[in-house]
């Protein structure tokens, strides 16, 4: 993972399973906990544009509220026949905080 930037997010993150949409550096993203490990994915649903951070968490999927695909936690893709995908970003659990992890040529597109 040499490759990556890691930022911090800059937020509290609650105990227990949460969802939520946290800002990195002006962007808005998904960040949760589902069967205690923090995931962070992107925040718009590739299907209709729901906020996927108004949806929950199922065996290993997170639900979109909108119609309700549904997309892997591990590998953001979408289930059987939907056809789609989103992005998942590494998150690393350090002692002063949670960090996400972006390729640093991604970095530079979101963030300048
Ligand atoms: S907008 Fe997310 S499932 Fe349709």
């Amino acid at each position: 993972m040499a490759d990556l930037h890691w930022y911090k997010i800059e937020e509290e993150i609650p105990e227990g399973d949460f969802i939520r949409q946290v800002v990195v550096a002006g962007k808005k993203l998904c960040l949760l906990r589902h069967d205690g490990i923090i995931h962070l994915v992107q925040n718009t649903c590739p299907h209709a544009g729901g906020i996927l951070s108004g949806g929950w968490c199922k065996e290993g999927m997170l639900i979109c509220p909108i119609h309700r695909y549904s997309y892997h936690l591990e590998n953001g893709r979408g289930a059987a026949g939907q056809g789609d995908y989103i992005n998942i970003y590494p998150v690393r659990v350090e002692n002063d905080g949670v960090y996400a992890g972006f390729r640093k040529s991604l970095f530079s597109r979101f963030f300048g």
